[in-house]
């Protein structure tokens, strides 16, 4: 048995496949969003042409077979009323995150949809691993330890002054009052001993930006009489993120603190955040297709159908988690031949893959 990948439309697919039965299948369709991607999303059928499908794929499934369904918000209900009335059972959704839309630490006046969903349907009450709903602890503690290192990497700037603030020299512009740290009074490192830098803040170094915040206090220390790019400013009584009450301002960089408390996303207990691939943003996080595969894996379980195949990230989980997949994917717009996308994202993944056209 090997990969294979149809370049179709899967109701043909459907229409005409009439080999070995699937253990396992996964349906992430266009949501019908009416976003512009890299294939159509908007379908005034899309209730009726999702219907149809799933009565042909209910020919080539066991009873046992789990139906793996991603959906989004806005056509959850649609999609769980279809598969209420094929299927005997429909478990609990599972949520996962899938992009980081919202700023921990401001009250967003807007609402942003970032969850998705993923609904199981089958015909016989399966045994279920209680992980895919649940993150257990273990598996938390050691995703938030992995990504305290990544934000540690990129945010390990520290400041560490000679003497304390209080000591230096200030200047009042704009109703600002400016601490004025010369060169030799301060270290920029990666290096320092975290403990003994200033007020143990560990630093983000940013570049103030025209239409960034910041940048109107860049333009207040520029106005600071022999202003010098290698002087370090702290402008006190500036909001800051925590607790420092004021900023750094170093030539046309400021350094926002993060503090030890480390900012981090730490993942929600339904899912977690991953992003998809470069220019293909419905493209389905790797880790999080292998472990909705995992749980629902069993020893008898081979032979896994990807409807709609899209960058392949599904095949690549599934080739790690021990399945062999058949995929379908009509291809994207504009492509130079249907199907380069996918073809060329399973070859950087070393994927062994026979491709079957429309035409033979
Ligand atoms: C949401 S994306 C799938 C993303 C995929 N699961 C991944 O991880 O990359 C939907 C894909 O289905 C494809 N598609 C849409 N209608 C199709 C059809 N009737 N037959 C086959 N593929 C189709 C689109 O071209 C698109 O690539």
């Amino acid at each position: 048995m090997e990969n294979k990948l149809y370049i179709m439309d899967n109701l043909k697919f459907l229409q005409n496949y009439k080999d070995q039965k699937f253990d396992i299948v996964y349906i992430d369709p266009p949501y019908n969003t009416n976003n512009k991607f890299k294939y159509e999303d908007k379908n005034k059928n899309w209730y009726f042409d999702i219907e149809k499908r799933i009565n042909l794929l209910k020919n080539i499934i066991y009873s046992t077979t789990p139906v793996i369904v991603s959906i989004s918000e806005d056509s959850l209900f649609y999609m769980y009323e279809i598969l209420k009335r094929k299927f005997k059972y429909v478990f609990e959704p599972f949520v996962w995150q899938t992009k980081n839309c919202y700023n921990q630490n401001k009250i967003s006046n807007i609402s942003a949809i970032c969850h998705e969903y993923i609904l199981i349907a089958c015909d016989k009450k399966i045994k279920t691993n209680e992980e895919i709903y649940y993150l257990n602890k273990e598996y938390q503690e050691e995703e938030i330890n992995k990504i305290i290192e990544l934000k540690k990497k990129r945010y390990n700037l520290k400041i560490k002054l000679k003497q304390n603030l209080k000591e230096y020299k200030t200047v009042v512009i704009d109703g600002k009052e400016i601490v004025i740290i010369p060169e030799t009074e301060y270290i920029i490192s990666k290096e320092i001993d975290i403990n003994e830098s200033y007020k143990k803040h560990l630093y983000q170094k940013r570049t103030v930006q025209k239409g960034h915040g910041s940048f109107r206090y860049y333009q207040t220390i520029q106005r600071i009489p022999n202003f010098n790019k290698n002087t370090l400013y702290f402008i006190k009584n500036v909001k800051d993120k925590y607790n420092l009450n004021g900023k750094f301002l170093l030539g046309n960089n400021y350094f926002q603190s993060i503090s030890n408390y480390i900012k981090i996303k730490i993942p929600s207990f339904l899912g977690y955040y991953q992003p998809g691939i470069k220019n293909f943003q419905t493209a389905k996080p790797i880790k999080l297709m292998e472990r909705i595969l995992t749980a629902f894996k069993q020893n008898n379980q081979q032979l896994l159908l990807d409807l709609y195949g899209g960058s392949g990230n599904v095949i690549i989980a599934a080739n790690n988690t021990g399945f062999k997949t058949i995929s379908v994917e009509k291809g994207l717009i504009n492509e130079e031949f249907p199907g380069k996308f996918i073809i060329e994202n399973l070859q950087k993944h070393k994927i062994n893959f026979k491709v079957i056209n429309d035409k033979n």
